[in-house]
């Protein structure tokens, strides 16, 4: 029988909020802290926030028993044994990441320190933090033995974040302490022996009671290092399948089979080798930056990821030119767009390629209509309806009248359109596809100039123009 261990969750952002109610899912006691009491408020009445998969039954099943919500942190961490810090680690303008919420929540702990605790760093955080931690806790006058602090990064993705969090691939657990290295052992053990996985109702997914997930123990310095290389690495693998991908429109060869031929040699493995329009989302960006100045700041030179970052920021240039290139001109054009959100399953805008191409595109004269299943209302916020961007309640009205359709998020649905209906409510059949959903040969049989990444152009042969008309 695994033990309950009493948690405090501090923010209830993505990581935090999703850790949370994790945690009471594998038999633990949770109280989660945030400082918004708008955000409790709606959290105890079951609303989550954010659109993630699993989470609202989760939330219900837990909420007001093994999950609590407060914004009092003294009260959260009394009786806690461990404290995990989720809260946001935004982009400063120099790149580094913005501390000052993680250090605002160390000195609020260190006030209300009153027994051991060990202190968690779920978000994440360069290198050193776990010491400047350590000292912010320390200068507020709480003594060494009273407190450790461990890093145990998070490898969640937006839209299947409960599933990643209850079938890891891995637990990184950094800690330079043994009792606290056993705390946080403990409140893993019912992943890490296999018991959750013999449970009636679990989330299904890849972890068995046969092939539970590892627990690696490390340094808390390593384990800070790992959570950045891991999205660095990422970032990498999706520039360099773009820059292969515009090596291949040179050359009239065709990424996916290059994408396959790569990803068959398990050394490199088919994840994460889609070409696309760059990628965003509140990580990959942010954290390549951070990255890249922590190495700067410790004299280290890893101009690699200036490169990344570079790749990443000429994809969305040359995505405009190819819509260019389709349309002769920009100026006064109608174009349909479907998707907003920075991929598919969510509805979160922040770093969205989709963006940033919409407000491209505005800025070159083109008027849009744009159609997303579930990032419009956040959307309008940042780009509101007007005369020139006009928001649609499906993808054919999108498609209404327009000179173009464009596909910019790789939303499942935008992958299953009815191409004959959509070529027939575009003014012109052009389709330039952003996230390569459709086979080139197939969006040409239903009538498309269809444009992709990395693939040759297709077009409609003659006598099938001839015959549809
Ligand atoms: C990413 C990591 O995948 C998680 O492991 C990590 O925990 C998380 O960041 C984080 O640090 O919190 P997420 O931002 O949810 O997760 O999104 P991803 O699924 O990794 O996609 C990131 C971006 O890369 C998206 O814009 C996506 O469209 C793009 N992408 C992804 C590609 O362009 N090609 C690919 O092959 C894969």
């Amino acid at each position: 029988m695994n033990k309950s261990v009493h948690i405090a969750v501090v923010g209830s952002g993505y990581v935090g909020l999703v850790a949370a109610v994790c945690f009471a899912e594998m038999g633990h006691q949770v109280t989660c802290v945030d400082n918004d009491p708008r955000k409790v408020a709606a959290l105890q009445g079951g609303d989550t926030l954010i659109h993630e998969e699993h989470l609202p039954e989760l939330l219900n099943r837990y909420r007001n028993t093994r999950v609590k919500f407060t914004t009092d942190l003294g009260a959260a961490t009394a009786d806690a044994a461990a404290i995990f810090i989720a809260v946001g680690t935004p982009q400063s303008e120099t790149g580094d990441a913005d501390l000052s919420y993680v250090e605002a929540v160390a000195c609020e702990i260190a006030r209300h320190l009153t027994s051991y605790k060990v202190i968690v760093e779920k978000s994440t955080v360069p290198v050193y933090t776990n010491e400047w931690i350590r000292r912010s806790i320390e200068r507020n006058g709480v003594d060494r033995k009273m407190f450790d602090v461990v890093s145990n990064p998070e490898f969640l993705r937006e839209g299947s974040a409960v599933s990643d969090f209850l079938h890891p691939d891995r637990i990184v657990v950094g800690a330079d302490s043994e009792r606290a290295a056993a705390i946080l052992a403990d409140i893993y053990a019912p992943l890490t022996d296999g018991s959750y996985y013999t449970g009636k109702d679990i989330f299904p997914g890849m972890c068995t009671a046969d092939a539970p997930p590892p627990l690696l123990l490390t340094s808390t310095k390593s384990a800070e290092i790992i959570k950045h290389a891991s999205n660095a690495f990422l970032a990498l693998k999706i520039s360099f399948i773009n820059a292969v991908s515009n090596l291949c429109e040179a050359t009239d060869a065709n990424v996916q089979q290059v994408a396959k031929g790569m990803g068959l040699d398990t050394r490199i493995g088919p994840k994460f080798l889609r070409p696309g329009i760059g990628y965003g989302g509140s990580c990959f960006p942010k954290d390549v930056a951070a990255f890249r100045s922590v190495a700067e700041q410790m004299g280290v030179d890893f101009s690699l990821l200036t490169e990344v970052e570079k790749i990443n920021v000429q994809q969305k240039k040359r995505f405009l030119s190819k819509v260019r290139a389709a349309l002769w001109t920009l100026r006064g054009k109608k174009i349909a767009v479907l998707g907003l959100a920075f991929k598919g399953d969510t509805d979160d805008i922040r770093d969205s390629p989709a963006i940033e191409m919409v407000k491209m595109l505005l800025g070159e004269g083109c008027s849009i209509k744009a159609f997303d299943p579930a990032a419009m209302e956040r959307t309008q916020a940042v780009v509101p309806a007007g005369p020139r961007m006009e928001y649609a309640t499906d993808a054919y009205s999108a498609a209404d009248d327009a000179d173009a359709l464009l596909i910019l998020t790789d939303w499942a649905e935008f992958g299953h359109l009815d191409l004959n209906r959509m070529r027939s409510t575009l003014r012109y059949p052009i389709l330039v596809d952003g996230r390569n959903m459709y086979e080139p040969a197939a969006a040409a049989a239903a009538g498309f100039n269809y444009y992709s990444i990395g693939r040759p152009a297709a077009h409609p042969v003659r006598e099938e123009l001839s015959s549809n008309a």
